[in-house]
């Protein structure tokens, strides 16, 4: 599967066998891992959870991932499949299961009575709501639990939604797609297509993990996207439209606000922006999201990031261009960076992927390590995380993930 840190549509890895040849702990994680990978960008602002159930004599009898808007659980999901069968079975599941009464009954209770025997869980909800009582829960039923089973793993598939609950923002991955001069057009404005159709469905793929996509209105009037999932079979996949548009500039008649009432689209302006233009987006099924503005008007990233993450926002995709990417990166606020580079040189009046951001000496750059590394036909994408301990985060979630019985 390619690597791009957790967005995978739901490859299963097999298990490999165990010490004594059979699958461990780990492997059946491993699998419920990959469940939960289906619900990216579809569960907000719910976590994507993938859970496996496995029989006493080594079957799976039900596999289950978190469904689209976040209900049903992804345990509910694999004891329906399993029925009867669930009965003194071990349940795999990435996250602590819930045990608090919301829309649903609570998956803890629900492993109960179906009569699982054991519960492996890669790690505990931040939630408070949850936190360590799902566990409680269960243990008071006589069920063995084990906990911390491929936890890493896991805070890494589900780094949105953890966050989105610790931090109040969303996660941020930049996507750029440039020459091998760091260029994102030319000079004159020329930027279709600068990677090819290989790394395009990669873009679109990318799209489908994510909860919301940004750009900044130089982007929507220079090239007025969509900004739509246009992979076959994932056209129902497409994010949040979201467009940095101080002033609430962007054209009544171009294709975002045409889609309008296929696909949401949300506006961030500052706090400057005249009320009838923003009366006239509404109108349009648009939402309007005012918040407090940097020294020039502009929005304020953070304010921002914390208007989507109220709103459900836990995975955002920010696609440029050169100003929005410079203003998230002087803010400290990317997380993630997938870049795309094409086999061509533009020159240095083509226009720089990510505007400046008042860097004066080295130590003051953004710092990303390099995860992963792929072709995509002609071009070559890389997924960097950040490294800079001013980006880095803290996601001590305040309790104990040793392991229990
Ligand atoms: N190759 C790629 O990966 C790629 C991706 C995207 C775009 N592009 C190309 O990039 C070009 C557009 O890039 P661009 O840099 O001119 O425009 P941009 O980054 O898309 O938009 C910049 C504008 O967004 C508005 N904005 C609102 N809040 C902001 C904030 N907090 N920080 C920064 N800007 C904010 C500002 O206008 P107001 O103050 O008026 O709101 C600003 O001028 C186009 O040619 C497009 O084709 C290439």
């Amino acid at each position: 599967m390619i690597d791009f840190g957790a967005i995978g549509q739901g490859a299963v890895v097999f298990p490999l066998g165990g010490p004594l040849g059979g699958p461990t702990d780990e492997d059946w994680m491993d699998v419920a891992l990959g469940l939960a990978a289906r619900g990216l960008g579809r569960v907000w602002p719910n976590p994507s959870v993938g859970c496996v159930l496995v029989s006493a004599d080594g079957r799976v009898v039900g596999r289950g991932w978190t469904q689209p808007g976040g209900r049903p659980h992804a345990e509910r999901e694999a004891l329906d499949r399993a029925g009867p069968l669930a009965r003194g079975a071990t349940a795999h599941v990435t996250l602590e299961p819930c045990n608090h009464h919301g829309k649903t009954p609570p998956c803890a209770e629900a492993l109960i009575n179906a009569g699982v025997s054991r519960v492996v869980v890669a790690l505990s909800d931040p939630d408070k709501r949850v936190s360590g009582r799902g566990l409680a829960r269960l243990k008071e039923a006589g069920i063995q639990v084990r906990v911390g089973v491929r936890e890493g793993e896991a805070k890494a598939l589900n780094l949105g939604f953890l966050l989105h609950r610790i931090k109040g923002r969303p996660l941020v991955t930049l996507k750029v797609a440039t020459s091998l001069d760091g260029r994102i057009a030319t000079a004159t404005g020329h930027s279709q297509w600068i990677t090819g159709p290989a790394a395009r469905e990669q873009g679109h793929r990318l799209r489908a993990t994510h909860d919301a996509i940004a750009v900044g209105i130089g982007t929507a009037l220079a090239d007025d996207p969509t900004l739509t999932c246009r992979l076959p079979g994932l056209e129902d996949r497409s994010p949040v439209r979201v467009v940095f548009d101080s002033r609430a500039r962007l054209p009544l008649d171009g294709a975002l606000i045409r889609s309008a009432d296929q696909v949401p689209l949300w506006i961030v302006t500052g706090p400057e922006t005249s009320v009838d233009r923003g009366a006239a987006l509404e109108e349009r099924g648009v939402l309007v999201l005012s918040v407090a503005g940097d020294g020039a008007g502009r929005p304020r990233v953070e304010a921002a990031l914390s208007a989507l993450a109220e709103r459900g926002i836990t995975r955002l995709l920010v696609e440029g261009g050169g100003d929005l990417a410079g203003a998230f990166l002087a803010a400290r606020l990317v997380d993630r960076l997938v870049w795309f580079r094409a086999p061509m040189v533009i020159g240095g009046d083509g226009k720089g992927a990510i505007a400046a951001f008042g860097v004066d000496r080295l130590a003051d750059s953004a710092q990303f390590s390099a995860r992963a590394r792929f072709d995509a036909g002609v071009d070559l994408v890389e997924r960097f995380d950040a490294s800079d301990p001013l980006f880095a985060v803290d996601l001590s979630l305040g309790i104990s993930l040793s392991e229990t019985e």
